[in-house]
């Protein structure tokens, strides 16, 4: 009987070991495979189409490296993010290419990183207030902010334009540099009367400052936030239309921090008999949104070419292997060190550009999609 319950107890530890465990992707490029992992790679979700896009473009340039590389998923948690981060680093990892879950809670895994003398990448979300960083690879994220405001902008005529606003996670620094270039094209239309905001008495009260701070932005962000989370996002917009009047409402403006969001908010908004026309933002390209942008549900969204990144981000450590200094383009502050950045543009996609931009870069293929001209 004591066998049984032993067994028994080794088993359930075996599978709650399992279950604790990272999110899994075994990917290798043409190195030896003798366990040993050259280039880690840690990313936030499997759940948001956004990640598997990278994860996907990773894979296609891991094929082409000579190194081992391995990609683990956090899962939305900092938890699993720290012990993929150990996984990795007891595997031999020179570089770690990190999207970081909660920018801050992750300065903790990569100082793990950083101690076993592994050189760190952050990868599209800087971490924040730690020294433990040698690089970022990003797009412009104030440029993809700024685009969105400037889209909302280019379609308003007129006076008292009603504006919904929502944003990404207080835990992202991507959320406030989105929201600061939202918001430097915003304001000026705000102060001049051009949108009147509907759903956000922080921001309102800011309404004439220009310039706001991270405190300001964190009580604008704090009472907008869609968390990145689609059901959040729903509900969010949900509430904003109840308390709303119909004169709120007629043909309206919304700032959508990412595409996941925007479909969420979109549906709300497209469901609501006081709501004759919407502008709608967003940013990805994920295939859904694309076929929103085509039918017409979401009106933009920010093509930001993931394969630029991964490249960006794989060359940068193979520079690092090789012995050479990567390049860099511009610095981030984190709160604590400038990290040297390199930094990819960024396009915006309608209705009239999808082709152009996302086909004929063979980003994605025609027949990924309906109604496409
Ligand atoms: C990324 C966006 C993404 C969002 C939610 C941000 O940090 O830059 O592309 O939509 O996170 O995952």
């Amino acid at each position: 009987m004591k066998k049984v319950i032993a067994l028994l107890l080794v088993l359930i530890m075996t599978m709650s070991l399992g279950a604790c465990g990272k999110e899994e992707t075994q990917t290798s490029g043409g190195g030896d495979k003798t366990g040993t992992v050259d280039v880690g790679i840690v990313l936030p979700t499997k759940d948001e189409p956004r990640w598997l896009q990278d994860q996907e473009r990773f894979e296609s340039v891991i094929a082409d490296t000579d190194y081992t590389v391995e990609v683990l998923f956090s899962q939305g948690s900092s938890a699993t993010e720290k012990t993929n981060v150990e996984t990795l680093v007891a595997k031999g990892i020179k570089v770690l290419i990190i999207c970081a879950q909660d920018a801050a809670a992750a300065a903790s895994s990569v100082e793990v990183a950083k101690e076993a003398g592994v050189t760190v990448i952050s990868y599209d979300r800087l971490i924040t207030d730690t020294e433990a960083l040698d690089y970022y690879v990003t797009f412009d994220s104030i440029a993809v902010g700024e685009a969105m405001g400037q889209y909302l902008v280019d379609n308003a005529t007129g006076s008292g334009n009603p504006l919904y606003l929502y944003a990404g996670a207080a835990t992202d620094n991507n959320a406030f540099l989105f929201f600061e270039g939202a918001w430097n094209i915003l304001q000026p239309k705000i102060a001049d009367g051009t949108f009147a905001i509907k759903n956000s008495s922080e921001a309102l009260a800011l309404a004439n400052q220009p310039t706001l701070t991270r405190e300001q932005m964190s009580a604008i962000i704090g009472q907008i936030t869609t968390n990145w989370d689609f059901n959040e996002a729903k509900s969010k917009a949900e509430a904003h239309l109840t308390s709303a009047t119909a004169a709120d409402k007629g043909k309206v403006y919304i700032l959508a921090p990412n595409d996941g969001t925007a479909r969420s908010i979109a549906d709300v908004f497209a469901a609501d008999a006081d709501v004759s026309e919407y502008f709608i933002t967003g940013q990805d390209s994920e295939i859904a949104s694309v076929q929103y942008v085509i039918d017409g549900k979401q009106s933009m969204t920010v093509f930001k070419d993931t394969r630029t990144l991964a490249a960006d981000a794989m060359n940068m450590a193979v520079d690092v292997i090789g012995g050479k200094t990567p390049a860099t383009d511009t610095t981030y502050n984190n709160g604590v060190i400038d990290v040297k950045a390199k930094q990819t543009p960024i396009v915006v996609v309608t209705k009239d550009n999808v082709n152009e931009a996302l086909i004929d870069s063979s980003y994605y293929e025609a027949s990924q999609f309906t109604g496409l001209e």
